[in-house]
């Protein structure tokens, strides 16, 4: 099958599985059989480990978190498992306050049971006669999975309770949830100790739920024949009494500014707890008032949950690290406690560069404020200096670059006449090794050569085994050897092969690009491949120091032009581009033969009318004529725009090039 191909199958076979999991738990009609339904499973995972490109967000190898199991029993819960509202301000928790008072008709005395949002999975517990006999998780609310020997293996979920007290028949609910220090050695395989705790939780055999050690802590009960407990606080002790663990940081609360005081101080603090908390619950104390005010249709009006912001979070850094990249900036990283930003588990923030350690004196321990909004890289916004230990000392930035030694600068910037607030290493070409990995890291990147199968792990680990030191030897891999590497094996490998064979065709502006020259991005690679339309071409301006002559492009201009000439500087960035041109197939940017210019050599000077010099420019050559730089005999037309040079229009005559302006120029083109 060819890889497009692949993709539609395995796209096929991805929402095949989605519609049955939605007819299985949604509808409650599954319309096969669950062996058929385990072999689908197991297809798209073998297509999977197969095909390596193959990824969906909907894979049964992703969603852990919420892909519901046909490994378990579906049971109905005795009394629904509402979820709650939320709260993101305090003008959404004056409203929830006075909606209260609306319904009740009455401005009460309110006091709330405070608890800790645990960012877990909930679970219900069934208790009769002081026997644990049923374990349920929430599944739809409705219906859950029986997992009752899984939650056995949880050490905090007690299998029989003697105290008197204990009632008869109980569901007792709360949060199975897994440790930040356990998830820890568990982060290669999900994103955030909610879905580790899920998948741990679903697994078929007990035995393996046993191997992840999660947690129980209660918080509510299901069915209950409620008699002398009255407040929600009150049976919180209780649980405890009963041999449950209950939140340490329960409290009862009376007013908003008090439940807003409260949770401004969790927010900053939980990085610091030994596990994810994404909020807290108010609920009304009084269990009367609770059973007056009742539910709406998914949740009840007397508990609201107060989020914690998704995109920001307090955390403290332990350490600070500099990055080199492959322009051989120094970039510092701090290292933070990890915490749980929006789902997703944050321990680096970039810093940005040394003039923003200065100028917010971020230190070593010190408690900063992260933000990770979209796609952006968390960073460090602002410094708690109320946090600060008073022994702290200033983050000194390195003189010299980490990786190599070699001396670091911060360039003049002769525009804006500041020093520029990045610092960098001197070495720009192949003998810093940070610089070389992330230099090999952009070449094989999706813009560049684009290598599947290469990811930048996959370089680190090639580098650190010698494999590669230049982009080239990609193209001399030793296969043998990487099959024989631990979890490489026959089918990667022949992967791996495939695409580095496919990326060597590669189109010449798309090359210059991947080649890394600071200031040459997408954009102006393709400018540059325009005008010197193939590799030979450019590396003949190189050779013959003809590299201002690109100043006549519009768009490039001496940063551009000063960075390509320290780049070929080091004459190893040559021979490296020199090697790859061999090994590569390189395509030349089309040249029209057959245009009415064919022949005939044109140059600019003055502003022209309407019309950019790119745009001239692209225009001769489209009618295959050429634009050139400077006045010689080979030059056929002088064009002139608005206030041309003098110099250049008298360096014309005297060589008796026909002088052309712009309206003659255009009527050769019709
Ligand atoms: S009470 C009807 N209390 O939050 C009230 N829930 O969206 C039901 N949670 O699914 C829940 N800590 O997983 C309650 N102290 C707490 C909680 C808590 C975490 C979770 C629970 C539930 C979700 C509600």
């Amino acid at each position: 099958m060819k890889e497009l191909e692949i993709r539609k199958y395995y796209k096929k076979k991805i929402n095949e599985l989605k519609n049955h999991n939605k007819l299985y738990f949604e509808k409650s009609s599954p319309k096969i059989s669950d062996g058929q339904y385990d072999k689908t499973k197991q297809e798209i995972l073998d297509l999977e480990k197969k095909y390596s490109f193959l990824k969906s967000d909907s894979s049964p190898s992703t969603t852990l978190g919420y892909t519901p199991s046909k490994n378990f029993v579906k049971s109905k819960h005795r009394v629904k498992m509402l979820s709650l509202s939320n709260a993101f301000d305090i003008a959404d928790l004056k409203n929830f306050e006075k909606k209260i008072f609306n319904y009740l008709n009455d401005k009460i005395n309110v006091e709330y049971s405070v608890e800790p949002k645990i960012d877990g999975i909930s679970a219900s517990l069934t208790y009769k006669n002081g026997f644990f006999v049923t374990g349920t998780s929430r599944g739809d609310g409705t219906t859950g999975e029986e997992i009752t020997e899984n939650l056995k293996t949880i050490s905090d979920i007690p299998h029989k309770i003697i105290n008197k007290d204990f009632p008869k028949d109980i569901d007792i609910r709360g949060e199975v949830f897994i440790k930040k220090s356990d998830f820890n050695k568990l982060k290669n395989d999900f994103a955030n100790p909610r879905n580790a705790a899920s998948g741990s939780l679903r697994q078929k055999n007990p035995a393996e739920t046993k191997k992840i050690p999660l947690n129980f802590i209660a918080y509510t009960y299901g069915y209950f024949e409620m008699d002398k407990i009255k407040r929600q606080s009150d049976f919180l002790n209780s649980l405890k009494k009963w041999g449950f663990k209950t939140n340490q940081y329960n409290k009862v609360l009376k007013t908003i500014e008090d439940l807003e005081n409260f949770h401004k101080k969790f927010e900053h603090d939980r990085f610091d707890l030994e596990y994810d908390v994404d909020g807290l619950v108010y609920k009304i104390n009084s269990l009367e008032l609770q059973k007056r005010l009742g539910f709406t249709a998914n949740s009840p009006r007397w508990a609201i949950a107060h989020k914690f912001s998704a995109d920001s979070a307090y955390s403290q850094i332990t350490d600070i690290n500099i990055q080199v990249g492959r322009t051989g900036a120094l970039t510092p990283v701090a290292r933070i406690k990890p915490v749980n930003i929006g789902g997703v588990v944050v321990s680096n923030a970039t810093l940005h560069n040394e003039d923003e350690i200065i100028r917010k004196d971020i230190r070593i321990g010190d408690t900063v404020k992260v933000e990770r909004a979209g796609d952006v890289i968390p960073h460090v916004i602002l410094v708690d200096l109320k946090k600060r230990d008073k022994k702290s000392k200033k983050f000194l930035f390195p003189k010299n670059c980490p990786s190599c030694g070699s001396e670091t600068i911060k360039e003049f910037n002769k525009i804006t006449k500041k020093y520029d607030a990045v610092r960098r290493c001197i070495n720009e070409g192949y003998d810093c090794e940070k610089t070389s990995i992330e230099k090999i890291k952009h070449f094989i990147s999706k813009e560049a050569l684009n290598i599947d199968g290469l990811g930048k792990k996959v370089v680190e680990k090639f580098w650190d085994l010698k494999l590669i030191r230049f982009p080239y030897d990609i193209f001399n891999l030793d296969y043998i050897q990487i099959s024989k590497l631990e979890g490489w094996g026959d089918l990667s490998v022949s992967n791996l092969k495939y695409s580095i064979d496919k990326s060597k065709k590669v189109s010449f502006d798309r090359f210059l690009y991947s080649i890394g020259i600071r200031h040459i991005g997408i954009e102006n690679a393709k400018l540059l491949a325009e005008y010197t339309k193939s590799i030979t071409n450019f590396l003949n301006f190189v050779k013959n120091e003809k590299l201002n002559e690109f100043l006549n492009i519009d768009g490039i201009g001496e940063t551009q032009i000063n960075s390509l000439k320290k780049f070929f500087e080091n004459k190893s960035n040559y021979i490296i581009i020199e090697k790859l041109s061999s090994l590569l197939n390189i395509q030349d940017l089309k040249i029209n033969k057959d245009g009415k210019l064919l022949n005939n050599t044109f140059m600019f000077t003055g502003k022209l009318t309407n019309m950019s010099r790119a745009e001239a420019k692209s225009l001769i050559e489209e009618n295959s004529g050429s634009v050139v730089s400077s006045v010689n005999k080979k030059l056929k037309y002088l064009i002139i725009g608005e206030k041309p040079t003098t110099r250049k229009v008298q360096q014309a005559k005297e060589l008796g090039i026909k002088i052309l302006s712009q309206k003659e120029w255009l009527n050769l083109l019709d």
